[in-house]
C-alpha cells in the first residue's frame, strides 16, 4: 500500500504524527507537503493528493487540516474519491467496512496526535466488507460517472 499524505498549516503537526506511524507500519508515502507553517490554502493539498488516488499512483490519502472539513470537501469533489472526515475510532472502522473511502480526513484543531494516530491505524487497516456495500458504493459511482 502506497499512501500520499497532506496538510495544510492547521495539520501540521498530526501529519508529523501520522508520518511517523507510517514509518512504524512500513507503509510507504509521499509527503506533500505543506511545507511551512505559513497560512496556505487547503485545495492546494487536498486536490493534488486525491488526484494521485484517482490516477492510482497512490492507493489511499490522509489529509488534515484545522477542521478536517475544508480537506474533505476539496478530496469529495474529485472523480472516484470517496473521502471520511473522522474524529473517531469507530466511523474510521465503519467507512472502510461500509464505504470502502479511499480517502481519510482529520482536523488537528479538534481531536489530538494520539487519537489520530488510533484513527489512521484503523482506517489503513481495515478491510472493505463488499457484499451490500459494494452495491451502495456502486450507486455513487454511477451516479458520478452519469
Ligand atoms: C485554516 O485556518 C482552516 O480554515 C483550515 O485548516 C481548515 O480548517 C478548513 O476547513
Amino acid at each position: 500500500m502506497k499512501i500520499a499524505l497532506a496538510s495544510d498549516h492547521g495539520g501540521i503537526n498530526i501529519r508529523n504524527e501520522i508520518r511517523a506511524l507510517l514509518e512504524e507500519l512500513h507503509i510507504e508515502y509521499v509527503d506533500m507537503g505543506c511545507d511551512c507553517e505559513d497560512s496556505v490554502d487547503y485545495p492546494d493539498y487536498a486536490l493534488p493528493a486525491a488526484e494521485m488516488v484517482a490516477k492510482g499512483e497512490v492507493d489511499r490519502a490522509i489529509l488534515i487540516c484545522g477542521t478536517g472539513i475544508g480537506m474533505s470537501i476539496a478530496a469529495n469533489k474529485v472523480k472516484g474519491i470517496r473521502c471520511a472526515l473522522c474524529h473517531d475510532v469507530f466511523s474510521a472502522k465503519a467507512t472502510r467496512q461500509h464505504n470502502d473511502t479511499n480517502v481519510l480526513a482529520m482536523g488537528e484543531r479538534v481531536i489530538g496526535p494520539g487519537l489520530a494516530r488510533e484513527i489512521a491505524s484503523v482506517w489503513l487497516t481495515t478491510e472493505f466488507e463488499g457484499g451490500r456495500h459494494e452495491n451502495r458504493v456502486g450507486k455513487i459511482t454511477s451516479y458520478e460517472n452519469k
